[in-house]
């Protein structure tokens, strides 16, 4: 991998957006013979340096895959240790989210969550909402068949109750139902681990997206590395279902 300086990415040309699948935790701290927790905690440092990096970049939005609706299904210490990082994460780099101009935000299924958890996370969501600079979106407990399903039950209560009727229904009626209304779609999604799924992330907020996948798992994964899937980004072509001949 060429290494890269932050000068070579054109700062006219970002990714608006970009969301991340933050995988290989578990296998990091299992080559090491550690209990995967340990892993996690070394993932908290890598999101530390993302979202640092983001912030300084000028990126506007950056997802975090945190936790998906199907992590439930995760060993219960597994599950509550995750739970308690979180917090413990957020209780830490508070004041430097909030120095860095950073607005936090959620997406995903949050009353799933403890509720001493969601409080925390409403209460740090309320003190940066004014922020102006990069906004963090957390995923938690989300996936997006729970997010379709939610909003295909929204849009058909609000046929029921005569507010709109069926010829009514676009895209944009489906995706102002979505956790990410008002967020525009990601035009970059990277995964790490060399693992070549979506996961139920996004799906339809990807439709046009740009994918970088890296065999790197997510505790290694550096901001030089992300400056690598960028300037990747910036030199792809984006067809948006048109000809190569119609972009040009
Ligand atoms: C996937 O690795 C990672 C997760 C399910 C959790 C990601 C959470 C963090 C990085 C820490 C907390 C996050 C924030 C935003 C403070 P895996 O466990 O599936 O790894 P494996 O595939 O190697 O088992």
């Amino acid at each position: 991998m060429k290494f890269l300086q932050k000068k070579e990415i054109e700062k006219d040309k970002l990714p608006k957006h970009i969301a991340i699948i933050m995988d290989g935790n578990g296998r990091w701290a299992k080559k090491r013979g550690n209990i995967r927790l340990f892993g996690h905690q070394k993932g908290v440092s890598t999101v530390n340096e993302i979202v640092t990096a983001s912030a300084e970049l000028g990126i506007e939005y950056l997802t975090l895959y945190a936790f998906s609706t199907e992590n439930w299904n995760r060993p219960q210490d597994e599950v509550s240790g995750l739970m308690s990082l979180l917090v413990s994460a957020l209780e830490k780099n508070l004041e430097k989210l909030l120095k860095n101009n950073v607005k936090l935000l959620t997406i995903g299924d949050l009353q799933s969550l403890p509720h001493e958890i969601v409080k925390k996370i409403h209460a740090a969501q309320e003190l940066s909402k004014h922020n102006t600079g990069l906004t963090l979106i957390l995923a938690l407990s989300y996936s997006s068949r729970w997010e379709i399903t939610q909003a295909v039950k929204n849009i058909a209560q609000l046929c029921i109750d005569g507010k709109i009727s069926i010829e009514d229904i676009d895209y944009n009626t489906i995706n102002s139902h979505l956790c990410t209304n008002n967020i525009p779609d990601p035009e970059l999604v990277i995964r790490t681990s060399g693992e070549y799924r979506i996961s139920n992330f996004l799906l339809l907020q990807s439709a046009y997206a740009e994918y970088y996948f890296t065999k790197t798992l997510w505790p290694d994964f550096s901001k030089q590395e992300y400056l690598q899937a960028i300037y990747d980004f910036q030199h792809r072509e984006r067809r948006f279902g048109k000809t190569g001949e119609q972009i040009k």
